[in-house]
Parts: C-alpha cells; sequence; structure tokens
C-alpha cells in the first residue's frame, strides 16, 4: 500500500517558531509530529511512503535517515530511542519529493501521480494525528476494500470549528459510519456550512483524482485545494465519508498544538502520573 504524506505547508500559523523549522518537526510529547504521523501509515499496512516536502524542509527527509553520528552515539547511551526510529524507517521504502512553490494540498497531492501509478493510495496530513486501537487509515483503507470509491475520514465538529475544516453535505448514511457525500465545501462561514462534519484529514483516493486536480482552479490564495477537486471528482463518481472511531489531534495552530502535546503527554504511560500532578499543582496556584 502506497501513503502520500503532505509536509509542504509554510506553516504560517506557527510563525516564529517555523521560520527555521518545518511544522511537522514540532515536538509531540518526544517525537516530531510526522513521526506519529509515519507511525500510522506503517501500522496501518502501508510499505511505500512518499513524503511531499519544499523548501526549508530538510529536517524531515533527515529524520527519518540513518546518522552515523547519533548511530554512533545513541548505540552506546540512549539506543532504545534510536532503535524505535531506526525500526520504523527500515519498515517501509522513504520517497521524497519537493512542491516547487506552497500552491496548496490539491497542487501538492498532483506531485504524487507518477510516484502512484494507477493503484489507490492513501493520504495522511502531516499535521493530523490520530490515535486509536485500529489505526484510522487502516479503517479508512478497509472501507474503500469495501465500496471501490473515495473514502474521506470524517468527524463532527463543534461550530467554532467549522471554518477550519472542509465541510461535507451528506447524501444518506449507508451505516452509522459511512455517510455517501452529496458535496464539499472548503471552509465554509459556520452559518453557510452543510453540516458540522468535518474533513479530519485522511483520506484513500484513486489515481482519478489527478485529473479532478489539474481541472480545480486556483482558491482565493492562489491555492488549489484538495477539497475542490474532490467536488470536480464528485460529478464522475460516488464518494464517502467514513466517521472513524478514535481521537483525533489537529496541530493546525498554536492552541490545538498545545492541546495534543498535553493530552498526549497524559496518554503515556510513564508521564501520566507525573505530568497529571505537576497540572493539578499548576492549576491550584493559579
Ligand atoms: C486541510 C484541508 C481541509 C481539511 C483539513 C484537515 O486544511 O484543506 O479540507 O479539513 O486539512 O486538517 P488545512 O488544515 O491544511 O488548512
Amino acid at each position: 500500500m502506497k501513503a502520500v504524506i503532505p509536509a509542504a505547508g509554510l506553516g504560517s500559523r506557527f510563525l516564529p517558531l517555523t521560520k527555521e523549522q518545518p511544522k511537522e518537526m514540532l515536538p509531540v510529547v518526544d517525537k516530531p509530529a510526522i513521526h506519529w504521523v509515519v507511525e500510522e501509515a506503517i501500522a496501518s499496512g502501508a510499505t511505500d511512503l512518499l513524503i511531499i516536502t519544499g523548501r526549508e524542509k530538510r529536517a524531515v527527509e533527515d529524520y527519518f535517515d540513518g546518522s552515523i553520528r547519533w548511530d554512533h552515539y545513541l548505540k552506546a547511551n540512549h539506543g532504545n530511542a534510536l532503535r524505535q526510529l531506526e525500526e520504523l524507517a527500515s519498515s517501509a521504502d522513504f520517497h521524497f519529493i519537493r512542491q516547487r512553490e506552497p500552491r496548496g494540498l490539491g497542487d501538492a497531492i498532483l506531485r504524487a501521480e507518477k510516484h502512484v501509478g494507477d493503484e489507490p493510495f492513501l493520504v495522511l496530513l502531516g499535521d493530523t494525528i490520530h490515535v486509536a486501537d485500529v489505526p484510522v487509515a487502516k479503517q479508512l483503507w478497509d472501507t474503500f476494500q469495501r465500496l471501490g470509491q473515495p473514502v474521506i475520514a470524517v468527524e463532527h465538529v463543534r461550530p467554532e470549528k467549522i471554518s477550519d475544516y472542509g465541510i461535507v453535505q451528506e447524501d444518506g448514511w449507508i451505516d452509522d459510519r459511512t455517510v455517501r457525500v452529496r458535496d464539499l465545501v472548503e471552509k465554509p462561514r459556520p452559518e453557510e456550512a452543510p453540516s458540522d462534519l468535518a474533513i479530519s484529514g485522511s483520506y484513500v483516493l484513486t489515481p482519478a483524482i489527478f485529473d479532478a486536480i489539474r481541472r480545480t482552479p486556483e482558491g482565493k490564495k492562489g491555492e488549489v485545494q484538495l477539497t475542490d477537486a474532490l467536488r470536480i471528482l464528485l460529478h464522475d463518481e460516488p464518494i464517502y465519508g467514513y466517521r472513524f472511531v478514535g481521537r483525533r489531534f489537529d496541530i493546525g495552530t498554536k492552541l490545538d498544538w498545545f492541546r495534543a502535546h498535553v493530552e498526549l503527554t497524559l496518554m503515556r504511560g510513564e508521564f501520566r502520573e507525573p505530568a497529571r500532578d505537576f497540572l493539578r499543582e499548576l492549576l491550584r496556584e493559579g
């Protein structure tokens, strides 16, 4: 299974943090955000990963590469941390391609066309982390196997969050988790949104998306949106939304990132108790 991980965004919502380092390398608990995403892809059965990067994103490539300096030092000291990363990096083929200009998510996905060939593929956004017993990407892939049509992970969001996401207009549920998509709209105003069902950042797509992206006009900021391309694709074939089982952490804004970092730290066995004690103390003082 091939997975495409777009990680080319400028990260402007994170400035100045992202002035010299990629957003995808921001720490979440004790590893970079993109490490979590790659783990999910591999746990879901992906054996071939294409990470779409851009300028100033070399750290992402270097992270999954071997390093003689660290190998030597870490094997003697913190061997375990490095071994886990090595295991991860050696359990799939990693490929990198650059999006030459930041022209939106749709344009980034189009860079994957040659690599993907004529197979269906996973798309996992580099700034979205899922925690689930069955990896969310696997849930999507299984749904794709069942339906044979593109599938988008969706979840209900609070009204104040609607304008941060692509939103799906429903066309009837075929079971309690799977919805037929009638239309999609990228980041609508809450009062204009067709529902509260948000596109949560994981997709199983087919190569038909590439032609749809080529037919998609640029949006407001000169960007080609994947949501707009999916909308074009909807004219030709059905698309399904899948309300996944699990938790999703968006690290799209500073506050969301902070929340993900704190909650995921509290979920980690070795940190849970001391982190809880620390937070309790802090809140009492506040
Ligand atoms: C992108 C998509 C949007 C989706 C979101 C999920 O937006 O364009 O449809 O809901 O990811 O995180 P971005 O967060 O890159 O602005």
